[in-house]
C-alpha cells in the first residue's frame, strides 16, 4: 500500500454534520446551580478531590482551585458545603492512606476558607450528620474518602440513601469522576434535588465548542503510546473531524500499518488491522488523517542520547522513533492553521525527555498562538495532555483545559458519561 497523506484542505468532501436534535446552548440540558434554591441548605458538593499528593502535601490543587466558585456560591447563600469524594482506589476498604484529610489544608488555601474534616466509614453517618448539623451557616466540611464503602464504586443504592440522608440538595461539580457511575457520582443525583457546578457547566459548555457544535474545520490532535488504549477515539473521531493527526507512539502503528518500517520504535504489530480500518473509516468519512511524514530516531530511549532524522520511508532498521520531525511539525501547524477548532489529548513524541519533547512543544505553542489570535477554538485534556501543555508553558492559553483523565477520553470517544446524564433535565 502506497502512501496516503492528504494534505487538509478546504477541498476536502464536505460533510453536513447530522443536526443535533435540540439547537439549544448545552447548559439549558441540564439543570444549573442557579436553578437551585440554595438558601440555608445543606448542599452535598460532589468534587473530584483526586489530587496528586506527595509527603501529605498537594503537589497540584489545579482541580480544587476550579471548585472554588461553586463553594463560595455556596457559602454566599448561608448553605453548608458538603464536600464529596473519592481519592485514589482504597478497593472498598477504610485507608488511612487514602485518608481525604490530606487535602483540606489545600482546600482552606484556595477558597480562603475553614474547612473541617468528618470521619465516616461510610456504615455508621451518625457522627457525620451531627457535626454537619451542629456547623454554622457558610461552613465547608469534607467527609471522608467515599471509596472507603465498597458499595460506592457498585452504586448500591442504600449507600445512595445514606449520602443523601446528610443532604438537602446535591451539585456535582466532578466532570473528571462523571465517567463512573457510582454512589456519590450517579446514584445520589436522581435522590435530590440536583445541578452541575460552575465547574461542571464550564467543562460541558468548553467540550461542546470543541466537538459537540464546534466551529468547523475541526482537527483533531491525538497522541500517546498506544493504539490499543483509543481505538473508540480515533473511530469515533474520524466520522466526526475533518482532519486527525495522529502523533506519539501510536503513529508508529499506523506506520506499520501501510508498509513502512519503523525499525525497534514502539509499536503494536498486532493492530495493523485496526489502523487500516480506521484509515479506511475517516477515508469514507472525509477525514484527512495527518500522519508523520519525519521522525527523529534515536537508538537509546533515554535523554539527551544522540538522533537522527529520517524520513518515515528510511527509519534505521536498529532505531527508534522518538519524535516527529520538522517537516511534520510544518504540515500539523499548517493543519492548525486551516482549523477552526482544535481538540487535542495525547503528546506527539516522548515529551518527558529532551530532545523528543521538541514537537509537542512545537505545536502546543503554535495552538496557543493561533488561539491568543482569534483564530482558534482549542479544547485540550486527558491523562498526559495537561503536563505536556504545562511543559510547553501554554497550559493557560488554549481555550479550555479540561483536568480529567478517563473522562475526557470517554467524551471524546462520544460515549454518554453517567455522571453528566444523571443531570439531565
Ligand atoms: C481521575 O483522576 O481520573 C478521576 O478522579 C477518576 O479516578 P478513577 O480512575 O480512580 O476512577
Ligand atoms: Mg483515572
Amino acid at each position: 500500500m502506497g502512501p496516503r497523506f492528504h494534505p487538509l484542505c478546504h477541498s476536502a468532501t464536505p460533510r453536513e454534520r447530522p443536526t443535533l436534535p435540540e439547537d439549544k446552548p448545552v447548559s439549558q440540558s441540564f439543570k444549573t446551580l442557579d436553578e437551585l434554591d440554595l438558601s440555608g441548605k445543606r448542599v452535598l458538593l460532589r468534587a473530584d478531590l483526586n489530587v496528586p499528593v506527595a509527603d501529605g502535601k498537594v503537589t497540584d490543587a489545579t482541580r480544587i482551585e476550579r471548585l472554588v466558585p461553586t463553594i463560595r456560591e455556596i457559602v454566599k447563600h448561608d448553605a453548608k458545603v458538603i464536600l464529596l469524594s473519592h481519592f485514589g482506589r482504597p478497593k472498598g476498604k477504610v485507608d488511612p492512606e487514602f485518608s481525604l484529610e490530606q487535602v483540606c489544608a489545600a482546600i482552606a488555601d484556595a477558597t480562603g476558607h475553614p474547612v473541617g474534616f468528618v470521619a465516616t466509614d461510610w456504615v455508621d453517618v451518625s457522627a457525620a450528620k451531627q457535626a454537619i448539623d451542629e456547623a454554622p451557616a457558610g461552613s465547608v466540611l469534607v467527609l471522608e474518602n467515599t471509596r472507603f464503602h465498597p458499595g460506592e464504586e457498585e452504586n448500591d443504592p442504600e449507600l445512595a440513601k445514606l449520602m443523601a440522608s446528610l443532604g438537602d440538595l446535591y451539585v456535582n461539580d466532578a466532570f473528571s469522576a462523571a465517567h463512573r457511575a457510582h454512589a456519590s457520582t450517579e446514584g445520589l443525583a436522581h435522590l435530590l434535588p440536583s445541578a452541575a457546578g460552575l465547574a461542571m457547566q464550564a467543562e460541558l459548555e468548553a467540550l461542546e465548542t470543541g466537538l459537540g457544535k464546534p466551529k468547523k474545520p475541526v482537527v483533531a490532535i491525538v497522541g500517546g503510546a498506544k493504539v490499543s488504549s483509543k481505538i473508540d477515539l480515533l473511530e469515533n473521531l474520524v466520522t466526526k473531524v475533518d482532519g486527525l493527526v495522529i502523533g506519539g507512539g501510536m503513529a508508529n502503528t499506523f506506520l506499520f500499518a501501510m508498509g513502512y518500517g519503523v525499525g525497534k520504535s514502539l509499536c503494536e504489530k498486532d493492530l495493523a488491522d485496526t489502523a487500516r480500518r480506521i484509515l479506511d473509516k475517516a477515508d469514507k468519512s472525509g477525514c484527512a488523517i495527518i500522519l508523520p511524514v519525519d521522525a527523529v530516531v534515536s537508538w537509546h530511549f533515554k535523554a539527551n542520547s544522540p538522533t537522527r532524522l529520517y524520513g518515515v520511508d528510511s527509519i534505521d532498521p536498529d532505531g527508534m522513533i522518538l519524535d516527529i520531525g520538522p517537516q511534520s511539525i510544518e504540515r500539523i501547524n499548517g493543519a492548525i492553521d486551516d482549523a477552526h477548532t482544535v481538540v487535542w489529548n495525547g503528546p506527539v513524541g516522548a515529551f518527558e525527555m529532551t530532545p523528543f519533547d521538541a514537537g509537542t512543544v512545537a505545536i502546543a505553542k503554535h495552538v496557543a498562538k493561533r488561539t491568543h489570535d482569534g483564530h482558534l477554538v482549542s479544547v485540550a485534556g486527558g491523562g498526559d495532555t495537561v503536563g505536556a501543555l504545562a511543559h510547553a508553558d501554554v497550559k493557560d492559553k488554549l481555550t479550555y483545559v479540561s483536568t480529567a483523565g478517563g473522562a475526557f477520553l470517554e467524551w471524546m470517544e462520544g460515549k454518554p458519561l453517567p455522571g453528566v446524564q444523571a443531570l439531565k433535565k
